[in-house]
């Protein structure tokens, strides 16, 4: 039973969570999934796991009890783990860096100092500062999003804007409240579901199957998903609630043949006139949900 009071706050049965939604966009983010994917969530969930965190759509949507959640991007890891722990701190620096990009004068200066960082950034240990930098080249590049090279060095380029906002307070302060008691690790996602137990639930939404995947150095490779498909597999005898994403393809259809797997339309590629190509995904559970 879901009800909403007067600041705002959403009531889910006898607890009440306050929205919050991703602080960063990520390729493949599940904003526009959500629906899709609450829909399909366990009625009981006890500790809630996401090895694949990214943007983190639908664990800030979900906003459960006790959780982990896991990137294999230390960058981003130490990001959300900025949010969680050192909010204000990390609020101070984006205003920093908000002021001085702003108060340039020309786009070339602008230019200057996004490149500047970058390579701060890319020289960078794991602070808060770094975590506001992430932030900062993300939403002053081209597109929005992270991207690295084979290295592992963030190369995505100067989105030659005039000004920028770089935080909306309320809701990273939301965010980090969400964080609180939450682990945050940085590996691999078959480590992050280390001794789960039944009524735990795990939503994998790994890289997609043979699409771009430029952001993560290495991509994800046939191997990985093989490995992630055996892990379902293990899960699955301990009587662990399971949910998978994909892109639709026959490759992840044949592999995880067996499972429930729903086809959902998705909208891709959306460009400047707000015109997208139509798509689709597939959302896989080792369990009946509502859906099917
Ligand atoms: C499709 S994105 C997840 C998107 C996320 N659900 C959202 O809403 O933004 C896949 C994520 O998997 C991470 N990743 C790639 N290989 C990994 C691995 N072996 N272990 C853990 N995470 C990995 C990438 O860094 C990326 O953030």
């Amino acid at each position: 039973m879901k009800s909403t009071t007067t600041t705002g706050s959403v009531i889910f049965g006898a607890s009440i969570i306050t929205p919050a939604s991703p602080f960063t966009k990520w390729v493949g983010g599940k904003t526009q999934l959500l629906p899709e994917l609450s829909s399909r969530l366990p009625e009981q969930i006890g500790t809630y796991v996401e090895p694949f965190v990214g943007g983190g759509a639908l664990f800030f949507n979900t906003q459960p009890a006790k959780a982990i959640l896991n990137d294999s991007n230390p960058k981003l890891i130490n990001l959300y783990v900025s949010v969680r722990d050192h909010v204000e701190e990390l609020v101070d620096r984006l205003s920093e860096y908000e002021t001085r990009f702003n108060a340039f004068n020309t786009l070339d200066e602008k230019q200057g100092f996004y490149y500047q960082t970058r390579t701060e950034f890319n020289a960078g240990t794991l602070t808060v500062d770094d975590a506001a930098r992430f932030v900062f080249l993300n939403k002053t590049n081209f597109n929005g999003l992270y991207r690295e090279n084979a290295e592992g060095k963030y190369n995505a380029a100067f989105g030659w804007k005039e000004s920028i906002r770089l935080f909306d307070e309320a809701n990273l302060s939301n965010c980090s409240a969400a964080l609180k008691n939450v682990d945050i690790l940085n590996g691999d996602f078959e480590d992050a579901c280390d001794g789960l137990t039944a009524g735990d639930f795990v939503y994998f939404d790994p890289p997609y199957y043979s699409t771009f995947d430029g952001y993560q150095a290495g991509g994800f490779s046939e191997e990985d998903h093989l490995r992630l498909h055996n892990l379902f597999q293990r899960l699955t005898a301990s009587r662990v609630h399971c949910m998978l994403s994909n892109s639709n393809t026959d490759y992840i259809k044949d592999l995880y043949a067996g499972y429930n797997i729903d086809v959902v339309p998705v909208k891709r590629n959306i460009n400047r006139n707000g015109n997208g190509r139509q798509g689709e995904e597939v959302i896989i559970t080792n369990y009946k949900s509502n859906q099917n």
